[in-house]
């Protein structure tokens, strides 16, 4: 059997990458692939409360250093314990973020460095790459309307942060997808929900016609 793809789909915050990813889930699965949709930090039992952890710290939160070790861990168990023995038994994985979030979030706008990053990626993840990550992305005065309705109920530690940490997260993607045409396909956030996933599906044509 062959192996399954592995898809990521990335951005900052507010750019309809959760429901693109499920949207396209529902598309591969009705084209007769199997697709195991998940999402980062979470995607298992220890990553999700790890997720509890970074999204809302006990006492005065996180520092980086300790932030991208907490990430790069939960990242570990989701990738052992549930991305790769779906990606070995021929079925595809699609998941919201993945390591990317980390080398912008963390590593750019945090300030900790690529370099870093990839570190503790090849240490606990084995440096497993996406086949194809999509990069949906919009300026963040257009998604500001879409951020107050979701964070209406209280943003989370990292939602919350400076309105320049977000651009500079958002910079951080496009120079990712500039730098590495081969894995990242740009798309564009703008306009309706099904337009979005037109695009999505557009990017996501060729590794179709590869399989
Ligand atoms: P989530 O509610 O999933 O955000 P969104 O809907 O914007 O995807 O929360 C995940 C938050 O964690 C989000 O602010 C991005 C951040 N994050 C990192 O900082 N580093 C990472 O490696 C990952 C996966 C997420």
């Amino acid at each position: 059997m062959s192996r399954g793809r592995f898809i990521t789909l990335e951005g900052g915050e507010g750019m309809g990458k959760s429901t693109q990813a499920k949207l396209l889930a529902d598309a591969l699965k009705a084209k007769g692939i199997p697709v195991d949709l998940t999402r980062e930090p979470g995607g298992t039992p220890g990553s999700e409360a790890i997720r509890a952890l970074l999204l809302h710290p006990p006492g005065e939160g996180w520092d980086r250093e300790a932030e991208a070790l907490l990430f790069a861990a939960a990242r570990s168990d989701h990738v052992a314990r549930r991305i790769r023995p779906e990606l070995e038994s021929g079925n595809w994985v699609v998941c919201d973020r993945f390591i990317d979030s980390s080398r912008a979030y963390q590593g750019i706008a945090g300030g900790l460095g690529d370099k870093h990053i990839l570190a503790l990626h090849d240490l606990g993840s084995h440096g497993l790459l996406p086949d194809l990550t999509i990069v949906i992305d919009a300026p963040l005065q257009d998604v500001s309307n879409r951020l107050a309705i979701r964070d209406a109920a209280g943003s989370d530690a990292i939602g919350r942060r400076a309105n320049e940490y977000h651009a500079s997260v958002n910079a951080a993607f496009l120079a990712f997808a500039k730098a590495d045409p081969k894995r990242f396909q740009v798309v564009d956030g703008a306009g309706e929900i099904d337009e979005v996933q037109a695009r999505v599906m557009q990017a996501v044509a060729p590794l179709l016609e590869s399989s």
